[in-house]
């Protein structure tokens, strides 16, 4: 089964959307194996989005991620990756169809809740980047046969 990490932005907290947004992955059939609450160190904050290290936004990027808390979590299922990236929608909340997160939930372009993986690889070099290893659980739900057959 795939993982990929998902971030709950400190706007979800200050918005009180964790329980909410948690709940969609749920109800998508994805499994939590990992979940943290985390207040981000700029040194965090940079590494996760080095790759967008020359964009005129990344001050402003990174001074959100360090603003409140964020809440990690590791998501395991089929094809996890591409079923976050749908969940979520596109990076502006505003051309972010209904029935997604952002869509529905967003208006900012920077402060747009989430943040999912784009990729297996990045999701792999991500995942070590905010859990250790012993603080991830491998386990299936009792339906999983149901939900990922
Ligand atoms: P994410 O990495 O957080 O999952 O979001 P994404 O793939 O949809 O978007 P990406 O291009 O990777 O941008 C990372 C985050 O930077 C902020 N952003 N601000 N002001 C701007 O023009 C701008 N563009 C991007 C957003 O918080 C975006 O999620
Ligand atoms: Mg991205």
């Amino acid at each position: 089964m795939e993982r990929t990490l998902v971030l709950l932005k400190p706007d979800a907290s200050h918005r009180r959307l964790v329980g909410e947004l948690i709940g969609r992955f749920e109800r998508k059939g994805l499994t939590v194996v990992g979940l943290k609450q985390v207040l981000a160190s700029k040194e965090l904050a940079e590494k996760h989005y080095e790759a967008h290290a020359a964009r005129p936004f990344y001050p402003s990027l990174i001074s959100f991620l360090t603003s409140g808390p964020t809440v990690a979590l590791v998501l395991e299922g089929r094809e996890a990756v591409a079923a976050v990236r749908g969940l979520m929608g596109a990076t502006d909340g505003i051309k972010s169809p209904p029935g997604t997160i952002r869509g529905d939930y967003a208006i900012s372009i920077q402060n747009n809740l989430v943040h999912g993986s784009d990729s297996v690889d990045n999701a792999k070099v991500e995942i070590a980047l905010w859990f250790k290893a012993e603080e991830l659980t491998a386990w299936q739900t009792t339906d999983t046969a149901w939900v990922a057959g």
